[in-house]
């Protein structure tokens, strides 16, 4: 075993053939996952139900390691598939137990013989005192590392982020603009509010889309500094892949092809719903505001964001279906036990359409939390992707330029961001805003 600088890290020997079997047992598992159209975290989460055969949100939740929030999310899509029932007791509310349906029990069948399969084969060319002599040697070398590990659980100091205390992360404050939908707006939203509140503040957009679109829109290379991985593992600061951008006080910490293992790299990691919170601990002392992109869907990625975020903003389409997701957020943020507002807005509405009026007009009214702004539909916004830049930075005067501008207002009164405009930094923002 070795490493130098330069040079891949390999290992040899048993090292290296225990890291292959984990490594094509795990690639196994993947494709079982996906040929199924569930996550890796929802077939974690189906194995445990059909070890255990029933067993409660709040157990399912300490095994793997997320809130009751986002197990609550993943048993309800896995209930909406056919796979999981729910089974409430009668007479208590709080005894709720999740089980496989017979669907449920078919696949996982169906997955265990898959299994058993693979690996009959992959063994056909041992005789049967070899293969005994392997269980029995997996086995006691299973159940060591299991130990071993469990004593070596530790939680390592972030680079840079560490010995920090909380009074900057306290007054530096997240925006997370989140939705279960996709193509709402987030992205959309997220620059442009980020670009408002740069107005004043020293703001970071972190981008968690490994789509990058918001690390697009401000022209920055999408290069995070050994990946995301590095990132979420402390070894690389967040500071080192922060990229400026074209407008003063406006930062950028890029996502790139890394952030699609990021659910995956925070699922490994320990305390793997607060990750993305400690590092931002790491850089609290360099902004006033960070806005986190996210990506849609319920996924470990989101329940962190959401951890981390003092308000988190909502765009809605105007659709009948739209207050569902909204529902979702409201829903998942509830259950993180957290009473962080949540602010929702109309956007891509086309008032020349009935039915984007109504929905327009009666949403504000139905529900508290959908504030009185509404982004129109206009090529001014899809402009945004060509121009790469947002959208009051090149056509200032415009509805919705002012709009963004509207829903930053009521997002900082939100925050309680009192905070007058800090030391300039870099470049002067364009004259055209
Ligand atoms: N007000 C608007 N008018 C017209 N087009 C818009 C408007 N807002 C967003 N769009 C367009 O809709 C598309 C989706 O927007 P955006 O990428 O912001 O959504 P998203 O929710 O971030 O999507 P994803 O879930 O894929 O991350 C983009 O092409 C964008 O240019
Ligand atoms: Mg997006």
């Amino acid at each position: 075993m070795y490493h130098s600088e330069g040079t891949p890290h390999t290992l040899s020997g048993f090292p290296a053939a225990a890291s292959e079997f984990v490594s094509a047992l795990d690639g196994n598992r993947r494709r079982i996952a996906e040929r199924a159209g569930v996550s890796g975290t929802e077939l974690r989460a189906l194995f445990r139900i059909a070890r255990l055969v029933s067993i409660t949100p709040k157990d399912l939740a300490t095994y793997l390691g997320m809130t009751t929030g986002a197990v609550t999310a993943i048993s309800r899509r896995l209930v909406d598939m056919g796979l999981l029932h729910r089974i409430d007791h009668p007479g208590d509310r709080r005894s709720l137990y999740l089980e496989l349906t017979p669907h449920g029990h078919d696949i996982m069948g169906e997955i265990h013989r898959e299994f058993n399969d693979m690996l009959s084969a992959s063994t056909a060319a041992l005789d049967a005192a070899q293969l005994e002599a392997f269980t029995a040697a997996l086995t006691s070398v299973a159940a060591e590392v299991r130990v071993r590990s469990a004593q070596a659980l530790r939680p390592r100091p972030l680079a840079g982020g560490g010995a920090m205390t909380t009074p900057y992360y306290r007054r530096m404050k997240v925006i997370t603009v989140y939705s279960t939908k996709g193509g709402v707006g987030k992205t959309t939203t997220a620059v442009n509010l980020a670009w408002e509140a740069s107005r004043n503040s020293r703001v970071l957009l972190w981008d968690l889309d490994p789509q990058g679109a918001a690390t697009f829109v401000l022209n920055v290379k999408p290069k995070v500094k050994g990946g995301v991985n590095s990132l979420v593992s402390g070894k690389t600061g967040a500071a080192a892949s922060v990229k400026a951008t074209a407008y003063e006080r406006l930062d950028v910490l890029p996502a790139d092809e890394s952030y699609r293992d990021l659910d995956l790299v925070l699922d490994a990691a320990k305390k793997s719903t607060h990750r993305l919170a400690r590092i931002l601990e790491s850089v609290a002392k360099d902004y006033d505001v960070v806005v986190l992109d996210c990506p849609p869907g319920s996924s470990l990625v989101a329940e962190n964001a959401l951890r981390a975020a003092d308000v988190v903003i909502v765009p809605l389409v105007p659709s009948p279906l739209s207050l569902r997701s909204l529902d979702q957020v409201v829903s998942i943020v509830t259950e993180s036990a957290k009473s962080t507002p949540i602010l929702a807005f109309l956007t891509m509405v086309d008032r020349r359409k009935t039915g984007h009026r109504a929905a327009a007009d009666s949403m504000h009214d139905a529900r508290p939390e959908v504030l009185a702004i509404s982004v129109p539909a206009t090529v001014v916004v899809e402009r945004m992707g060509a121009a790469r830049a947002p959208v009051a930075a090149f056509a200032p005067n415009t509805i919705a330029a002012r709009a963004y501008e509207d829903l930053w207002a009521a997002v900082a009164v939100a925050v309680h961001l009192t905070k007058p405009a800090t030391k300039p930094t870099k470049k002067s923002h364009p004259k055209s805003r």
